[in-house]
């Protein structure tokens, strides 16, 4: 007995040295942590509950048999962040890289096939260098193990990556199966080629960074929701992140405390809208003024930024919001934001979390690269993607809602279930001065006529009126009452109830 517990003791100590003090102290130079420290960070302290520390690969090519850490490279189990329960994996580059054997894809499986048995979310802390070389095809089989459950998990539990390192080749679609992928600037990278690949078969020459760093997925790419600046900072924020979460599909949001009366009157709000039409403004002041304590988590800050997207709580409880952005691109929607919004809707509809959407949106936005892009099918996720959602769903017009884009923002034919609108609100086919060049071609003559027919149409259309006159909207509302306004109406929504038919499942224009 006392042998055996002497071997226990010996053998936990190995796993937790990992692949030694030298490649520990190579990575804290790198500026990242170690696997389990990240572990520590991210978890409540002392709740991290530690399986399958004993695993150990079964190779025994090139020389493989004589080099065994207990646990092989990553470590996996449970704990909680602020008290609820979360699975975690997090691979540890001390060891192989980090490298994936069969063995250390067994360990995931077994944590992922668990978190579904239960209801609790999986947050994968990613820094390897791939597939275990020296497996071969072992090591193929166990990303395709982790693939599939990526794929099972997928709007039953919320799944979050984390990008701490390397993560190339096949390895990158585990994380791109997951709701949300975070990574940390300067110290990860993702790619399917790297840069020796590209540069042998396109001749482009860049660095890993430009290729697939956080700034370029967080920018350009929109493959990464944030970028953090180091481990710590993207740690604590997940930690945050967590917190809007559901823990699976048949739970509702969690409701967190908070001092935020839901009649809190925002004054300021009413001068939001500038006096010229054409003028923007921040749509993200009306975000902040209208959540609880004034915090919203934003996702995707970088990326398609003519959308605004991201979490906030309303009477304590996770709403996600969806808002037109008219400091960039007037607003507009376009393939980027499309796909940026689309998905978001989908996932908030996953998982229960009511969906508030401001509107000022001028249209869809032209042009040839749009249209040689597909922004016909990528325009239409967005639609779909509202037309499907069952959770409740608030819509505020704050300007503009013209044409097409009127339709797919959360409109009352798509089954918005409370639809407001500013006074300032023009709801129309599209802006007046458009309409008037069209309607007049023929006879438009001189520029004041132009004027003249353009105020005339204003009158008519651009307001919220002839809307309001079919009940395409419910109430014109003050900017002031906005928050009050959709609390109640978020309130009166808790028990909404409503399914679509059955199917195998739709076919969204991806
Ligand atoms: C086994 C690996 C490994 C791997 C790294 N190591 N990657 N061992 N299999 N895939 C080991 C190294 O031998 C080294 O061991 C230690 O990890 C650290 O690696 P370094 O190269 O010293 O670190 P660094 O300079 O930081 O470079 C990191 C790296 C590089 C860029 C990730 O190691 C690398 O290019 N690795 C190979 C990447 C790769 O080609 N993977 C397979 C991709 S194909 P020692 O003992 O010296 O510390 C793939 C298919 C997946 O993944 C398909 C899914 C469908």
């Amino acid at each position: 007995m006392q042998e055996i517990i002497r071997q226990l003791e010996e053998k936990r100590a190995a796993a937790r040295r990992g692949g030694g003090e030298a490649r520990v102290e190579t990575q804290h130079g790198k500026g990242k942590l170690s696997a389990r420290e990240r572990i520590d960070l991210l978890l409540d302290e002392g709740s991290f509950e530690e399986w399958d520390m004993f695993v150990e690969h079964r190779c025994t090519d090139f020389g493989m048999a004589d080099q065994r850490i207990p646990g092989d490279g990553v470590v996996t189990g449970y704990g909680t962040i602020n008290g609820r329960l979360v699975f975690v994996f997090s691979q540890d580059f001390t060891v192989f890289g980090g490298s994936l054997s069969e063995a250390h894809a067994e360990k995931i499986c077994k944590i992922m096939d668990q978190a579904i048995k239960v209801g609790a979310p999986v947050i994968g802390l990613n820094d390897s260098g791939g597939a275990r070389i020296q497996e071969g095809v072992a090591s193929l089989g166990g990303y395709a193990e982790v693939f599939q459950r990526n794929v099972l998990a997928s709007g039953v539990i919320p799944q979050i990556s984390m990008v701490m390192g390397p993560c190339a080749g096949g390895a990158v679609y585990s994380p791109a199966m997951t709701d949300f992928i975070f990574m940390i600037r300067d110290s990860s990278y993702m790619f399917v080629t790297g840069p020796d690949v590209v540069k042998t078969v396109t001749h482009e020459q860049v660095t890993a960074e430009e290729l697939g760093g956080g700034i370029t997925h967080s920018t350009k790419s929109g493959v990464a929701d944030f970028a953090f600046v180091n481990d710590i900072e993207g740690l604590l924020s997940l930690r945050l992140f967590f917190d809007f979460l559901p823990a699976n599909n048949h739970e509702a949001p969690p409701v967190w405390p908070t001092d935020d009366s839901p009649n809190r009157i925002e004054k300021s709000l009413d001068t939001l809208i500038p006096d010229d039409p054409n003028k923007p403004y921040d749509i993200k002041e009306l975000i902040y003024k209208t959540a609880d304590e004034n915090n919203f988590f934003e996702i995707q800050p970088d990326f398609a930024k003519n959308i605004v997207i991201g979490f906030i709580r309303m009477e304590g409880s996770t709403v996600g919001v969806v808002a037109n952005q008219p400091m960039v691109l007037a607003g507009c929607l376009d393939i980027s934001s499309s796909i940026k919004a689309g998905r978001f809707v989908r996932f908030c509809d996953a998982f229960n979390i009511p969906i508030l959407t401001f509107v000022d949106v001028p249209g869809f936005m032209p042009g040839t690269a749009q249209e040689y892009g597909g922004i016909i099918k990528h325009g239409a996720k967005l639609l779909f993607a509202y037309a499907e959602a069952t959770v409740p769903k608030v819509t505020v017009i704050t300007r503009k809602a013209y044409g097409g884009a009127y339709d797919v923002m959360s409109s009352k034919h798509l089954r918005g279930d409370v639809n407001f609108a500013w006074p300032s609100a023009e709801i129309a086919v599209m802006g007046p001065k458009g309409a008037v060049e069209i309607i007049f071609r023929k006879d438009i003559g001189d520029k004041k006529n132009i004027t003249k027919r353009t105020e005339e149409y204003r009158q008519k259309f651009a307001n919220p009126f002839i809307a309001g006159h079919r009940g395409f909207i419910d109430d014109v509302i003050m900017p002031r009452d906005t928050r009050t306004r959709v609390c109640h109406s978020l309130s009166m929504l808790r028990q909404k109830k409503i399914t679509n038919p059955w199917r195998k499942h739709a076919n969204i224009p991806l």
